[in-house]
């Protein structure tokens, strides 16, 4: 194995690396830097999983300051793209400060209620027992209900709202289409003959694209709905043209991604380990009784479901890898970047490295007993100044879904060993079919 604190350590070839994510599975990204080291070369990229180096580029604010090439080349490629997570400088400010204080730990808090009714009245329409096909499909369905209401307010009986949900749904499944993915680790020639077909997909996008801002620019919101996030308004009034307004909203959306995500592999592991069903499912009804829904500041009398929130974050992390670039020089041990580094910080391995975790592949909410030995091999959200803006949203409608259904609900998972498929914006591989059970 090179070692790790060679000047510049090599990694594997495009190929090599693609044939041992499809082989290895979920392990795919530990066996990676196990058998490369914590950081090394690949196409030009810094790929790493050091966690002092991970702190360094997260934390100073000099590496911080310009997004990685990587996102400026999505932001052109992918339609409807343009949005926070993209930008730099000026117009991420801009967009920053418009939004921004509807994320706010104190704000959230005031829209639990909302958010409660909203998750109680969709799981009321699965009566006694509902086998459902796709729990991941589900999920989304079930956020998107209250998220529509509460982040965009609107009155989702409105023929016009529906529209826009379905279309922002349809755009985000769209994405996803395994035959037009663009999140491979790395590019060869090989995939090469997929481009008709993303040729075809970029030309199908443009067009729900011109739909859905014909969509934004007639709805409108209603007051009684809009209690909560209402981006949708506050976008508007901050002076956002209907263009801008689309893409960030789609943009939001598709942050929001990543809680259907990891909601999913939530039930999949509760489905999987009925102990933990039971124990959560004690907690939260004593603590927060039947009706009751928990807020931020009721987190901390809810340990058991803390635990077992942080062991689903460090197992399903939203996306494989973030790309970082480097400001300036940056020397981290042996290793010297040069200002301009483009660097691919793997979430997924950095959360599994056997250096750092012990029995890194057991999913054990217990380990939470302790904080993890290393500083910085834990950063589902990342920190510092670039870290994700809807953390305390997501921890709350985590709690108030697991919640909702826990205490109404067995779970019941067909297929218990389903892996994630192999690309860099994690999913499981096939559809997690699952039974929903009314409790007496
Ligand atoms: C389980 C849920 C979530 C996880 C694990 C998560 C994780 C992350 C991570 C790792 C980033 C940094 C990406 C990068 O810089 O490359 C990020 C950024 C972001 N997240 Fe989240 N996220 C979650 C939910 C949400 C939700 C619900 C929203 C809001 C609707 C949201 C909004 C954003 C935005 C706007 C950014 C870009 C921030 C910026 O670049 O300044 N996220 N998220």
């Amino acid at each position: 194995m090179p070692s790790p604190l060679s000047a510049k350590p090599k990694g594997p070839g495009v190929q090599e690396a693609q044939r041992l994510i499809q082989s290895h599975k979920n392990g795919a990204w530990t066996e990676l830097v196990q058998r490369y080291g914590k950081s090394f070369y690949y196409q030009g990229t810094l790929v790493t999983c050091d966690a002092q180096l991970v702190e360094q580029l997260l934390m100073q604010r000099v590496h911080t300051r310009t997004r990685s090439l990587v996102y400026k080349k999505l932001n052109q490629i992918i339609p409807l793209a343009p949005g926070l997570l993209f930008m730099d400088e000026e117009p991420w400010q801009r967009r920053l400060q418009a939004i921004m204080p509807a994320f706010t730990k104190a704000r959230v808090d005031t829209y639990a209620g909302y958010m409660h009714d909203c998750i109680v009245r969709y799981v009321e329409q699965w009566g006694t027992t509902t086998t459902i096909p796709d729990l991941y499909c589900e999920m989304v369905h079930l956020n998107a209900e209250h998220l529509f209401r509460a982040g965009l307010g609107l009155d989702i009986q409105t023929e016009c709202a529906r529209e826009l949900g379905k279309a922002l749904i349809d755009y985000k499944f769209d994405l996803m289409d395994p035959n037009a993915r663009l999140d491979w680790f790395g590019f060869s020639e090989k995939q090469l003959w997929r481009l008709p077909q993303f040729v075809k997909a970029q030309w199908r996008r443009r067009q729900k694209v011109r739909q859905l801002r014909k969509v934004v620019e007639t709805v409108k919101v209603d007051n009684r709905c809009a209690q909560g996030l209402n981006w949708l308004q506050t976008l508007r009034e901050a002076g956002f043209s209907n263009e801008e307004v689309t893409n960030e909203v789609n943009h939001l959306y598709g942050a929001y991604n990543a809680l259907d995500y990891a909601i999913t592999g939530a039930f999949y592991e509760l489905g999987k380990h009925p102990e933990w069903t039971v124990l959560l499912r004690n907690e939260l009804s004593e603590v927060l009784g039947p009706e009751g829904y928990p807020t931020r500041d009721t987190f901390q009398a809810l340990p058991h479901t803390l635990r077992f929130m942080k062991e689903v974050f460090r197992c399903y992390p939203v996306s494989m890898g973030v790309s970082r670039r480097t400001g300036e020089e940056l020397r981290v041990g042996e290793l010297t970047l040069p200002a301009g580094q483009e660097v691919l910080v793997l979430l997924h391995a950095l959360h599994h490295h056997p250096d750092y975790w012990d029995q890194p592949d057991v999913f054990n909410p217990d380990r939470w007993k302790e904080e993890p030995r290393v500083p910085y091999a834990y950063v589902p959200f990342l920190k510092g100044p670039r870290h994700c803006i809807g953390r305390h949203l997501a921890e709350l409608n985590f709690v108030l879904v697991l919640n909702v259904v826990l205490q109404r609900f067995d779970i019941q998972v067909h297929d218990r060993e389903v892996a994630l498929a192999p690309y860099m914006m994690p999913r499981f591989e096939r559809e997690l079919a699952c039974t929903f059970t009314r409790l007496n």
